[in-house]
């Protein structure tokens, strides 16, 4: 009998129950909030879309260069300069379809089937199932508070020394789901460790440019052996433009063009030609007020952790995530919901009980903890604060009188 195959098989996630049954609601009428989706609701910086229109009109539009146009990868190194004082050249830049695009050309670059591959729980989980799928070998560590849910050179050390050698680290710094930031030394510490180790390290800067304390650093500030990688989807708003970049060094140049260019031809040429507008004063100015509004609104839920009874959480360094766990009392009376399950069959987690109960009685959507530490993220959920500050506010509010009606 045919059969897909062995490594396709990439495990569901649990908010993917949540989501329809939000949608179903919204059908039925029902007022529902979601805050499940980490995606900005302000969108293009307005330079970005009013070029976009143009091309759309005028432009032939063709492929482009594999790793993107000359413009495009000179205004992203000039990126680095402003915002790092670090010299880049365009030549080291990649332009890539989304993030996504650029970890699976990274991977493959990088890693042979078989390597050892080490990612913090919780993670963002497509690099365990991307990883995965490519036949690496994932070696997933629990992070705790003690070290901000971060992987640390000591944690690699030990790691190795316990369980042998590795190939490659990947690190995110904000993360998802905890919004939780290493350290600039601690970075350099990473860098330097895997430098010394002969360890690939990528760093997936995403959330760069939103972030609420400590300036960030690129992984390419201390060393040059690592992938660092970015995306236009969450500072600049452009989730749906699916165009991302990568910071590639040198031994991996030749590798990463020829795959991208036998992958995907180019990434998409009206998103990479309207994109260097982003680059203009005015486009990092509206962004930034778009991070002045998540700083709204993650105080707004920072403020109501008591009242939910979320007694710990990460801190909430950047990104637009808090997550938290659910204690006992917060859990108690939660039976399972009828057809619930844990998106493979497994038996639904406590805190994706507690979405759903949250959903049907509040209107509220959060993400279960699950789908990024399949361990022992069963009590934990993630809301995103990324929708305007008076759609997070309206959800808090839900959350808090839901939550005091439970406790009576
Ligand atoms: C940590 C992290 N990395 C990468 C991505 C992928 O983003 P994109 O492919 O839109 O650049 C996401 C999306 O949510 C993310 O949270």
């Amino acid at each position: 009998m045919l059969q897909p195959s062995r490594r396709s098989a990439v495990p569901p996630f649990e908010v993917m129950s949540v989501i329809a049954a939000a949608n179903a609601r919204r059908s039925a009428g029902l007022s529902t909030v979601s805050l499940c989706a980490g995606e900005p609701s302000a969108g293009a910086p307005a330079a970005v879309r009013r070029r976009a229109a143009e091309l759309a009109v005028a432009g032939t539009l063709g492929y482009t260069e594999a790793l993107g146009t000359p413009a495009l990868r000179e205004a992203i190194a000039g990126h680095y300069d402003r915002w790092y004082g670090l010299a880049v050249e365009p030549a080291e830049v990649g332009v890539t379809t989304g993030s996504s695009g650029a970890f699976l050309l990274a991977f493959l670059a990088a890693f042979d089937v078989g390597d050892r591959v080490v990612l913090a729980r919780p993670g963002y989980p497509a690099y365990r199932n991307i990883l995965a799928a490519l036949g690496c070998d994932v070696v997933e560590v629990g992070c705790g508070p003690a070290t901000r849910y971060q992987l640390t050179a000591q944690i690699l050390e030990d790691v190795v020394a316990r369980t042998g050698p590795i190939a490659g680290v990947v690190v995110a710094s904000p993360a998802n789901p905890t919004g939780t930031m290493i350290p600039a030394d601690e970075l350099r510490a990473l860098d330097a460790w895997c430098s010394a180790n002969g360890v690939r390290l990528i760093s997936d800067e995403i959330y760069h440019g939103i972030t609420y304390g400590e300036p960030v650093s690129t992984a390419w500030e201390s060393s040059r052996d690592g992938v660092v990688i970015n995306s236009f989807s969450k500072y600049f708003g452009m989730t749906g433009w699916r165009l991302g970049w990568m910071l590639v060094p040198p031994d991996l140049r030749s590798a990463v063009d020829a795959l991208a260019g036998n992958f995907a031809l180019s990434p998409p040429a009206l998103s990479q030609l309207a994109a260097v507008e982003a680059f203009h004063p005015a486009s990092y100015a509206e962004a930034d007020a778009n991070v002045v509004r998540y700083r709204e609104s993650r105080a707004r839920v920072l403020s109501a952790l008591p009242q939910l009874g979320w007694s710990r959480s990460a801190p909430a360094d950047g990104a637009f995530y808090v997550f938290a766990e659910l204690d006992d009392v917060t859990l108690a009376g939660l039976d399972a919901v009828p057809g619930g399950h844990g998106g493979d069959g497994r038996a639904q987690s406590p805190a994706a009980r507690w979405c759903r109960r949250a959903l049907e009685e509040a209107g509220v959507a959060l993400t279960p903890g699950t789908d990024f530490d399949r361990v022992e993220g069963g009590r934990w959920v993630r809301l995103s604060f990324s929708a305007p500050p008076e759609v997070v506010g309206d959800a808090v509010d839900r959350l808090v009188a839901w939550v005091g009606s439970r406790r009576g």
